[in-house]
Formats: structure tokens, C-alpha cells, sequence
């Protein structure tokens, strides 16, 4: 049975209610994590719950708890759930409080957690690659808080979906791609990997550090280097990562095949050494 953790209590997940006054429910007032797990064992648990308290400092909303305290939790909450890969779904919102746009100082803030199952790329999709189309970028000025404000990103997921396609960029008011929907994007030009600085513009994903590193490591050029949505489309390679995506080849945009038209050296060079990282972290290695 699926177990959902809510405000300090196991619940069954069909069970588990918030407020109708949750300012999460009426204002977007919170923030979420997404971790993922293989065999039980956390992916980069560290920097998650770090970021975790970076959007919830960003907003003035207090850390319901320690992070040792969340860890616990987090543990608890895949023990008493019947996945052994899945995705650690958590969420703090301000609290509870009669609807007013301004808030109260002391509000306690609202912890809820639930497990879901990882519904991973298929080999099909790593091996040829994946469609995108382009959707421009109408979310807010603070797109680095993970808020649970997703209107902007759902009505561009939905697009994307219409068009048959896996995932949308974003391209901002000067023709720049900030990232995708619910992804992090990456270009490759010329040996070089781009990708747009972590600015208030985009959500500094967890893979996109992750990556940094393994390209420091390995020597491959990358650049935190906006590019244009024109430029993306005459790429050598485009890719995008999030915990769920992991890191994974666009071979068309809006169409246009990119490159090639199949997933390119650097990109399965990154999903491999992606993978390793997995297998170093967690002891998973899929294939
Ligand atoms: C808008 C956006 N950008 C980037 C990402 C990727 O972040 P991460 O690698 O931490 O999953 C996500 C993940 O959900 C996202 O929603």
C-alpha cells in the first residue's frame, strides 16, 4: 500500500488531505523537491535538501525541521512504500492561515511527502532520441526557487504533448533558451556543451551540477553560455536532464532534425558517465 507522510503523520497516500487554507493551495505559497532513488538509496540527497532550503531562505518560509530530521523521514517514507526505484516527491508550503495575500510572520510551515514511481526513459527513447518543440518562456522572474508554481511549465508540457513531442524549451523574451519545462537544456556546437548560467532565469537542476562536475573531471568543455533558440536548432547535439529524465538526447526541434538526427557522441558520452554516477552512488546500474 502507498504511504504518504503528512504534517508529522504516516497516512495512506488515497487518504492524505491538506487544508483548503494551505497557502500552497490558494497562493503557490511553497516550494517541492523531487529526489530520486534506486534500490532504496538516495541520488545526491545532499544537494537536494541544500536547494531544498535555499528556495524555502529565498521565500522567507522556515525549514519545517532539520535536514537530519527530513533525511529520517525521507528513509521512513520509502521503507513503508512498495517501490524499490521511485522519486521522493516533497513539498513545504507557508501554512495555514485565513486567506490574505499578506501573511503572518510565524506561520508554521506545511511538510508533506509522498513516494512515486520512476517512470524512467525508455531504451527506445535514449537510443533515437526524443522530439521537443520551442514554447516561449512566460513564467516569473525567480524561475531558480522550485516553487510550486507550475502553471507556466504545465501549459508548455501540455504544448508539448499536443505536438507529440516529449518535452518543451523555453525561449525567453530575447530569443535565448532558458531550459525546458521540467528539464534543464544543453546544446552542443563544435566539441563544446552550452548551457544557460544559472541566473534567476532557470532552476539550477541537481543534474546540471552533477554534470558540471563529471565534465570538469573528464575535460570536456563546458560552457554556462546562453544560446538562442536559432541556434539550437543548427546544434551538433541537444539534450536535457532532470532526476525522472536523466540525461537524454532531443533529436528534433520544432521538426528539424538536429545534427545528425540520432544522439550524438557527447551526449551518450554524458548518460554513460551519468550512469556511473549512478552506480557509484547508489550501487544501481541499469542498462
Ligand atoms: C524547470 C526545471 N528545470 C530543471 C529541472 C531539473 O532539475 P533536477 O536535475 O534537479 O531534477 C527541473 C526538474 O524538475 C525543472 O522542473
Amino acid at each position: 500500500m502507498r504511504v504518504a507522510y503528512v504534517q508529522g503523520q504516516y497516512v495512506p497516500y488515497h487518504q492524505a488531505q491538506v487544508a483548503m487554507e494551505d497557502r500552497g493551495y490558494q497562493f503557490a505559497d511553497g516550494i517541492y523537491e523531487v529526489i530520486v532513488f534506486f534500490g532504496h538509496r538516495l541520488l545526491d540527497e545532499a544537494l537536494h535538501l541544500k536547494r531544498l532550503e535555499r528556495s524555502l531562505n529565498e521565500l522567507g518560509i522556515r525549514m519545517p525541521m532539520s535536514r537530519e530530521a527530513l533525511s529520517l523521514i525521507i528513509r521512513e517514507l520509502m521503507a513503508r512504500n512498495p517501490y524499490r526505484h521511485g522519486l521522493i516527491y516533497m513539498q513545504v508550503t507557508r501554512g495555514v492561515a485565513p486567506r490574505n495575500h499578506v501573511f503572518a510572520p510565524h506561520l508554521k510551515p506545511v511538510l508533506t511527502m509522498a513516494v512515486m514511481p520512476l517512470k524512467s526513459p525508455t531504451n527506445a527513447m535514449l537510443e533515437k532520441g526524443v522530439d521537443a518543440i520551442s514554447q516561449p518562456d512566460l513564467r516569473w522572474g525567480r524561475c531558480d526557487i522550485k516553487s510550486v508554481g507550475l502553471l507556466a511549465n504545465s501549459l508548455a508540457k501540455n504544448a508539448a504533448v499536443r505536438a507529440k513531442a516529449y518535452e518543451a524549451l523555453l525561449v525567453d523574451a530575447h530569443g535565448m533558451v532558458t531550459e525546458g519545462s521540467a528539464t534543464n537544456a544543453y546544446m552542443v556546437k563544435d566539441g563544446v556543451i552550452y548551457t544557460h548560467p544559472a541566473t534567476n532565469e532557470i532552476l539550477g537542476g541537481v543534474r546540471r551540477t552533477v554534470l558540471q562536475r563529471l565534465c570538469e573531471e573528464t575535460q570536456m568543455p563546458f560552457r554556462e553560455v546562453a544560446f538562442s533558440l536559432e541556434e539550437a536548432k543548427h546544434a551538433d547535439e541537444l539534450f536535457i536532464t532532470s532526476a525522472s529524465s536523466h540525461v537524454l538526447p532531443i533529436t528534433t526541434l520544432d521538426g528539424q532534425p538536429i545534427g545528425t538526427g540520432r544522439p550524438g557522441p557527447l551526449t551518450m558520452r554524458l548518460l554513460e558517465l551519468y550512469r556511473d554516477h549512478v552506480t557509484e552512488q547508489t550501487g544501481y546500474s541499469w542498462n
